[in-house]
């Protein structure tokens, strides 16, 4: 395959169907490092649409990588969450952090971008290409989706990870390399999608292998995935008598770490009895199950969460802090603990 012509249909294709995205730069223009790395840690895991107004938003409360530096962690966190992965959220203050420390310009090269918190190869080759025009090559699912149909490569992800990361390296342009990187990310979700690819519509048809043997949709192949387990647990609603809700942080370590929760028992494999319940409550009190359950997908488990209920009688006992109920919509929650919230408010509702 000629990798100049792939070039040449790709960033032609680019200059006139790229998507307008907020921290792109105009063609021609310098992308802006701040943006660029912001929206790439925002990006991983979460689509563009979601990301969007986070983005804006970020932008409007830390205008630069020193604002964000400056900023506390806790708002940090507070305006990241509903986005998830809240360690990522950490390490992008922890990197504005250092960046700032060194003056507050980002470094250029793969290898030291490597050295920051919360960047990893993706992101060091994706700020690197985009903004610093270094030849580099992300390589995200949308990347792996293209390659392996351009070369139909038909061994199955994630084995074949590799071997498509090295198909795709291969085929960084001598200039354009961010352009080029993007073009491959647009294409993967306009064009080259995971279902029902518009191969009519797409720069790369006449070299497109998989598309040649009518394969395009099969690809790529993956290896079965092992089913999510379920977990249970049961989350504690627990009021004061001027109404406040009890709220606690959870252990910095571990899944949401260091975010805000409603005291919750351990997610474990069965659910809980009742007796067992009530022996892990925040503290004694006439606790009453309400009725339904809150579910949940995390990325290696679905958690199925009972909600029990009461007004604490001795709210000095307890272990965490209380915040009033009208200000829980504006905490730093989690968005499992907000599903939590909202079934606890409705059956409060029902009465
Ligand atoms: N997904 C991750 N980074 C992206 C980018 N820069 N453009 C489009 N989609 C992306």
């Amino acid at each position: 395959m000629d990798p100049t012509a792939i070039h040449d249909a790709l960033l032609a294709w680019y200059d006139r169907h790229r998507r307008d995205l907020p921290w792109r730069a105009l063609p021609g223009e310098t992308a802006d490092p701040y943006s660029v790395w912001l929206s790439e840690i925002m990006l991983q895991q979460t689509t563009v649409k979601t990301v969007r107004p986070y983005f804006e938003d970020f932008l409007k409360r830390w205008p630069t990588v020193g604002d964000l530096a400056a900023a506390e962690l806790e708002d940090v966190l507070r305006a990241w969450a509903g986005l998830g992965y809240y360690a990522r959220a950490r390490n992008l203050h922890a990197c504005a952090r250092a960046v700032a420390a060194k003056g507050g310009a980002f470094p250029s090269s793969e290898d030291e971008l490597l050295g920051l918190p919360g960047i990893g190869a993706y992101t060091a080759a994706a700020i690197a290409a985009i903004v610093f025009d270094r030849a580099a090559m992300p390589v995200d699912g949308n990347v792996e989706r293209v390659v392996a149909r351009l070369f139909a490569v038909e061994e199955p992800l994630p084995r074949a990870k590799r071997r498509l990361a090295e198909i795709a390296r291969g085929l960084t342009p001598p200039s354009r390399a961010g352009d080029f990187a993007q073009a491959m990310m647009d294409l993967g979700a306009t064009v080259c999608t995971p279902a029902k690819p518009r191969c009519i519509l797409c720069p790369l048809a006449e070299p497109c292998r998989a598309r040649a043997r009518g394969i395009a949709e099969d690809l790529p192949a993956r290896d079965a995935k092992p089913e999510r387990p379920t977990r249970h647990g049961v989350v504690f609603f627990a009021t004061r008598a001027d109404g406040a809700v009890l709220l606690r942080k959870r252990p910095e370590k571990g899944l949401l770490g260091g975010m805000t929760e409603l005291p919750t028992t351990d997610w474990r494999g069965h659910a809980y009895p009742v007796d067992e319940m009530m022996a892990l409550a925040p503290a004694p009190a006439a606790w009453r199950t309400l009725p339904g359950l809150v579910r949940h997908t995390f990325t290696h488990f679905h958690l199925e969460l009972t909600v029990a209920a009461s007004r604490i009688p001795d709210p000095r006992l307890v272990e965490g802090y209380w915040i009033a109920i009208e200000r829980l919509g504006v905490e730093a929650l989690p968005s499992v603990m907000r599903k939590v919230v909202a079934h606890a408010l409705k059956a409060k509702a029902r009465g």
